[in-house]
């Protein structure tokens, strides 16, 4: 629990989240993938970033075909990663330093390794927790296609019949209608929560009922989630209601523990139903990730956030999208964009997640065809996401970039040496020292905010508001530098020049200024 402008609240309301793609962030052993010893071996760097929480992607057993969203084991640790002990050690250096920890649990598929997708195979009563169908017309049972490319269905040879894969062959998806899928999931939860996490990161949290007719749908594009809303396919009436089971099991445990649903859903209303005081704690919004650049823009994707979701969710990053420095136009003009709007969201109410390496404005990688890993690239040919999963550098001058003494499993973006850790935590004008600045002015200024927003409307293509509680957020988008009526302190510029005098702010081009406003005008 902590205070916010009087009120007791759970800590996860207003969280500051870092995801760890934790086969990129760092390796301990030299295998050239990140492990579970990586990260806790620079906790320091994410108290020093001045971050709340980490959410971990999947570190469970796993043949890795879709890098640990294929879970062989949820109870377990891929040895790639470490082991238990490594986990118990990390969850322990993290709670030392008053930093939660978020796990992923991906409940729509296991690994077609799975001891329950082998029994099922072997004609096992755990058939019944998988989607078996006989084919149609010598294909397979409808014309659903897998997120990843090409069917949604494989033939299961032995048995001369489908099963169902809305991601790759290799993660067949539960079914939902079976009551020991839920039990299981039950277990599952209790385990981590015993362990001691803070909450769980739910995958694809949409859709793990489909609709039971498994009726031909309009042909759904390839290779991104958030291309369509699959009616069949998404977002079925009961899915909800596994979260309200959860949602009794997380709230049966002392210290809020949380779940936070990956809806990956066009339409944010839809994503928003997922969560309240009986169902998830929170949902991503994932409106802001695919916003253009522009002042219209941007407000229009926070105004709907805000008066959607409650608790609201930002997210500009993460290891499915492009890194939105790349997204905004890349080199000097798309960091000056990326750390502008990042600004922008750690202003508002609500919870941020950050993506390890936007903190250092890493741009996307640019990896050759045949390094690619990801399967959608391997199922569809499409590029796909291995360019924003290159590894951190956190040493310019070295060929590992301190990330591994190995060779790495992706390689590095050519942005490594000349963003690396090292040489931005020497430059106190580096992004690095930008985001510290805004997570220590966010922190201050914590028990003093309330949430209301209330937007000022000073110059075309300049968006501002005030937070309830006297904090003013400027975000000038145009290449211009602009005067805005406001009198008070600057806690922090996004970039050089900003200033204010006689009753106005000086906002710098391309670039966000938060602002402590007079306490007679908040
Ligand atoms: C969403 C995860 O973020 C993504 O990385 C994964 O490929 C799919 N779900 C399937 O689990």
């Amino acid at each position: 629990m902590r205070l916010n402008r009087g009120v007791v609240q759970p800590w996860w309301r207003d969280a500051v989240v870092y995801e760890i793609y934790v086969r990129s962030f760092a390796d301990s052993d030299g295998d050239g993938v990140g492990d579970l010893e990586g990260v806790r071996s620079h906790l320091d760097h994410l108290v020093d970033l001045g971050v709340d929480a980490l959410w971990l992607t999947p570190f469970y057993p796993s043949p890795m075909h879709d890098h640990g969203y294929d879970v062989a084991d949820y109870v377990d640790i891929e040895p790639v990663f470490g082991d238990l002990a490594a986990f118990d050690r990390l969850l322990s250096d993290a709670h030392e330093r008053d930093l939660r920890v978020i796990v992923d649990l991906v409940p729509n598929h296991t690994s077609n390794e799975h001891p329950w997708f082998q029994a099922a195979l072997a004609g096992g009563p755990e058939r019944q927790q998988y989607v078996f169908r006989p084919g149609r017309d010598g294909g397979p049972p409808n014309n659903w296609t897998s997120v990843f490319g090409g069917p949604a269905w494989t033939l299961d040879k032995d048995s001369g019949e489908y099963y169902l894969h809305l991601f790759d062959a290799t993660q067949p998806d539960l079914e939902w209608r079976s009551p020991a899928v839920h039990e299981k999931f039950r277990t599952i939860l209790r385990t981590w929560l015993d362990r001691g996490v803070d909450g769980f990161r739910i995958d694809v949290a949409h859709a793990l009922y489909k609709h039971p007719d498994l009726a031909d749908e309009p042909a759904a594009p390839v290779g991104s989630m958030m291309a369509a809303d699959r009616p069949a396919v998404w977002d079925q009436p009961e899915v909800v209601g596994v979260y309200e089971d959860w949602r009794r099991i997380t709230d049966s445990y002392t210290g809020d523990r949380m779940m936070v649903g990956e809806v990956f859903l066009l339409d944010a209303r839809k994503a928003a139903r997922y969560v309240g005081p009986s169902r998830l704690q929170q949902a991503f919004n994932f409106s802001v990730a695919k916003a253009d650049w522009g002042a219209q823009a941007l407000r229009e994707v926070v105004d709907r956030g805000l008066a959607l979701f409650d608790p609201p969710t930002w997210v500009l990053s993460n290891h499915d999208l492009p890194r939105h420095t790349t997204r905004f136009g890349g080199g000097e003009t798309g960091r000056r964009r990326a750390v502008a709007a990042t600004a922008l969201l750690l202003a508002l109410p609500g919870s941020t997640y950050l993506y390890q390496g936007e903190e250092l404005g890493l741009e996307d990688g640019d990896v050759p065809a045949e390094a690619r890993q990801d399967p959608i690239a391997l199922r569809s040919g499409l590029p796909g996401r291995d360019g924003c999963r290159t590894p951190m550098p956190w040493v310019a001058q070295d060929v590992g970039h301190g990330f591994t003494t190995g060779r790495p499993w992706l390689p590095f973006g050519a942005d490594a040496s000349e963003r690396a850790v090292d040489v931005q935590r020497r430059d106190e004008t580096a992004m690095l020292a930008t985001y510290r600045q805004l997570l220590v002015a966010r922190r201050t200024l914590r028990p003093h905010l309330g949430n209301a927003v209330t937007w000022l409307d000073p110059a075309p293509d300049v968006l501002a508001l005030r937070r309830e509680g006297g904090l003013v957020c400027v975000l000038n988008t145009s290449e211009r530098p602009v005067e805005v009526p406001c009198s008070g302190d600057v806690l922090v510029a996004t970039q050089a020049g900003a200033c204010v005098g006689d009753g106005s702010l000086t906002v710098p081009p391309v670039s966000t200024v938060w602002l402590r406003e007079d306490p007679t005008h908040a």
